[in-house]
């Protein structure tokens, strides 16, 4: 197996054109891009060249299957010019988890942090200081293999891309709990991040959209009682001064900031418990005013707090508070992330 990167540079940048105040969110990418082919049953050389399009075969299974998984991490710089990614392990481990769920081979741990590091330090310029801006990082893995028998290909790709990023959601968010339609099911591959599950998801959240909603709240396939997760993030409830979210199953992605909140709030006294959420439930808080806050929780999105939501034709809106949960938490968890914070749980680590 090889074990140090090719890297082919680019001789000029693209960030001289690049409007860092105002980005939209995954559509501006760095100067460079690292990948790593699989043939013959092994990792081969992995590759850092200037990011460009790439062209594969019409077969390829990933086209015809979506035999495709990927992550979400972010890169940020302090003030020092030191570049750092927020508990970049967990993200390992889990892509490795999402391939092995859709039959791929698992990345090697020494490719994935070399291939991070370097493309990192190639494109650093584009990790801007402060709280609010960050980089995204997107691996993803996909089958190669020009063959369009339904089983799992034998070629594959692992890339990394890189997107510097401001805030997913612009403000409030106003979701729909699903009724009808479902994320996932028992036994099925809701925990992964196949991209199969994102796709899936468009066409009920763009029914949502046109009834004013940005996200569904996607509940239990059999009963469509339990609250699960909103697509591109976790859910924390409030009830009065308790923070509830959903236990991670095979139906729900077991988020690196759903955790880490789950810690915070052990760290921040703030009582959280982890179990089964029910719609009623939070349509009885919301009409008895113990409802407080709503917030989804993902890399992308940070904490995204909720305004209102619809159940069953019936609007709920959520009431203006102080002291919110979701922002102490979202302050907390940025100030660790920026290294302007004790990482008491060494989950920052240094890119150098
Ligand atoms: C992330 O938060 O990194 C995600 O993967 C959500 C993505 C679909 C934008």
């Amino acid at each position: 197996m090889a074990t140090t990167i090719n890297i082919t540079k680019r001789t000029d940048t693209k960030i001289n054109n690049v409007d860092f105040n105002n980005l939209i969110f995954g559509t501006v990418f760095t100067d460079h891009m690292f990948y790593c082919d699989y043939k013959d049953g092994q990792w081969q050389q992995p590759q850092i060249t200037p990011y460009q399009a790439m062209s594969f075969d019409p077969a390829a299974r990933v086209f015809h299957y979506g035999q495709a998984v990927f992550e979400g991490m972010k890169a940020y710089k302090d003030e020092e010019g030191k570049i750092f990614l927020f508990r970049p392990d967990q993200n390992f481990k889990r892509i490795n988890k999402s391939s092995a769920r859709l039959a791929m081979p698992e990345f090697p741990e020494d490719f994935f942090f070399e291939g991070l590091t370097e493309l990192l330090k190639l494109d650093s310029a584009w990790i801007k200081p402060g709280v609010g801006n960050s980089l995204y990082l997107r691996p993803f893995v996909i089958a190669t293999e020009p063959a369009i028998s339904a089983s799992p290909a034998k070629e594959y790709r692992f890339m990394i891309i890189l997107s510097p990023a401001k805030a997913y959601y612009a403000g409030k968010v106003r979701v729909l709990f699903a009724e009808k339609f479902s994320r996932a099911a028992n036994g099925g591959v809701g925990f992964a991040k196949a991209a199969g599950n994102y796709a899936a998801q468009f066409y009920p959240t763009s029914l949502a959209q046109k009834k004013g909603y940005q996200q569904v709240i996607w509940t239990d396939a059999n009963s469509h009682e339990n609250l699960e997760e909103a697509g591109t993030m976790n859910v924390f409830f409030r009830i009065n001064d308790t923070l509830i979210t959903a236990p991670t199953s095979d139906r729900i992605l077991d988020g690196v900031t759903r955790k880490s909140l789950i810690q915070l709030c052990d760290d921040l006294n703030i009582n959280c418990e982890v179990r089964n959420i029910t719609v009623s439930e939070i349509k009885t808080a919301a009409k008895n005013g113990s409802l407080k806050e709503i917030f989804g929780a993902g890399t992308a999105a940070v904490i995204s707090p909720v305004e209102a939501f619809e159940h069953a034709e019936e609007l709920f809106e959520l009431p203006e508070i102080e002291n919110s949960y979701g922002s102490l938490l979202k302050d907390s968890m940025l100030k660790i992330q920026h290294n302007l914070a004790e990482d008491k749980h060494g989950w920052r680590y240094e890119v150098r």
